[in-house]
């Protein structure tokens, strides 16, 4: 393959057949409500345009994405998909989102006013969120929804849903959870008849679909399990849904050498071998997202665990053998190989972070390839 960027011995691989079949999992479980795809952060780092489309091709109805400009990226591919950014979006684009058939959150009157004035009698749809307890964005009391409300009502802001995000869902305390949830039933309530009839209500992340299939409104927002992954260990160990994930991450050897009793391995010479030992050179370091927290971590070749060795580098890292491999081996970074696996669930441990975090930090320089287009 002649392409810029495909000339290296690591790489991602996608299976997008995981992804549809995480998607027919979910849609079985909340007995067929929406699923809306959240591709956002490029799809958690597996590569927005190819989940997209095969969360589409299984049954997903919306794409969601966190910017405007990942929409608009999207648009250019799908071109008749509703597509919901979640976050903020400067009302300066309020037109240029009503043009591309982007829908947009809202939570600020102020904001409803200075789009009215640029969307000059152009529509736009909207969502409105709520804020029950994230704390992050969103209409806090019924008083706020109902000056927002008002200010769409004598513009051309169309409300055509509302939505909130839990904060805990995924944890073993449902206490707050529950909190949050009386709290949107109870603003929906004294709200619900100054919004449109056909209004779609959705509350929803990966934790609380899995877990509350029966409470989710209309639709859930399918964002980390989408992948495969669990939002968290806890909701790993009630598996409400099986899951398969999609992401693996490949190397070869690029250089196997035996060094003896003494000899010094990486930056600051911090790794040293106890007797003579093989150690084998993979292309991947921190310039990758790999990054130096992740010595000692273990990667498999032939089946078998092996930890990395010495400080990572920016292009590569070393691994301790025990024996001479060939050059051009596989090593499996995250994900199977050979009947044994490392999950990201594992890295994610290791770097004490969530799982979420390790395929987005993963970087572009590491192409991603697609199983199953
Ligand atoms: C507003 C919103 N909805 C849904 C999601 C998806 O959440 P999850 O990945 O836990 O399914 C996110 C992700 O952070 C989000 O910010």
């Amino acid at each position: 393959m002649d392409k810029a960027g495909y000339h290296r011995d690591t790489w991602v691989e996608v299976d997008l057949d995981a992804v549809r079949h995480n998607v027919i999992e979910m849609k079985k479980h909340i007995k067929d409500k929406e699923v809306f795809a959240v591709v956002k952060a490029n799809a958690y780092g597996h590569g927005e345009l190819e989940v997209a489309q095969a969360a589409l091709e299984a049954g997903a109805t919306t794409l969601a994405v966190a910017v405007l400009d990942e929409a608009l990226r999207l648009r250019e591919h799908f071109k008749d998909v509703p597509i919901l950014v979640m976050g903020w979006t400067s009302p300066e684009y309020a037109k240029l989102a009503a043009e591309h058939d982007i829908v947009l959150t809202v939570f600020q009157t102020e904001w409803i006013e200075q789009a009215a004035r640029l969307l000059k009698g152009q529509t736009l749809s909207v969502h409105l969120k709520v804020d029950t307890g994230m704390g992050r964005i969103g209409i806090r009391s019924v008083e706020e929804a109902y000056d927002v409300i008002e200010a769409c009502e004598q513009t051309h802001v169309n409300i055509t849903g509302v939505f909130t995000h839990f904060a805990t869902a995924d944890e073993p305390d449902l206490k707050y959870y529950y909190q949050q949830m009386g709290a949107f039933k109870q603003w929906l309530k004294q709200v619900r008849s100054y919004l449109p009839d056909s209004l779609t209500i959705h509350i929803g992340n990966s934790a609380a679909s899995m877990r509350f299939p029966d409470d989710m409104f209309d639709g859930v927002r399918f964002g980390i399990s989408l992948y495969g992954l669990y939002p968290s260990e806890h909701v790993k160990e009630v598996e409400p849904i099986h899951l398969k994930p999609a992401f693996s991450l490949y190397s070869k050897l690029i250089h196997v050498k035996k060094i003896h009793k003494g000899d010094a391995i990486s930056y600051g010479a911090t790794y040293r071998a106890s007797q003579d030992e093989w150690i084998g050179t993979i292309p991947i370091g921190y310039g990758d997202g790999w990054i130096r927290k992740l010595q000692n971590f273990q990667v498999l070749i032939d089946g078998k665990r092996y930890p990395i060795v010495g400080r990572i580098c920016m292009d590569q890292c070393m691994v301790k053998l025990d024996q001479p491999y060939n050059v051009g081996e596989i090593v499996t970074l995250i994900g199977e190989n050979q009947g044994s696996l490392v999950t990201m669930d594992d890295a994610a441990k290791h770097l004490e972070t969530i799982n979420y975090e390790i395929p987005c930090i993963l970087g572009e320089r590491i192409p991603r390839f697609y199983k199953n287009r």
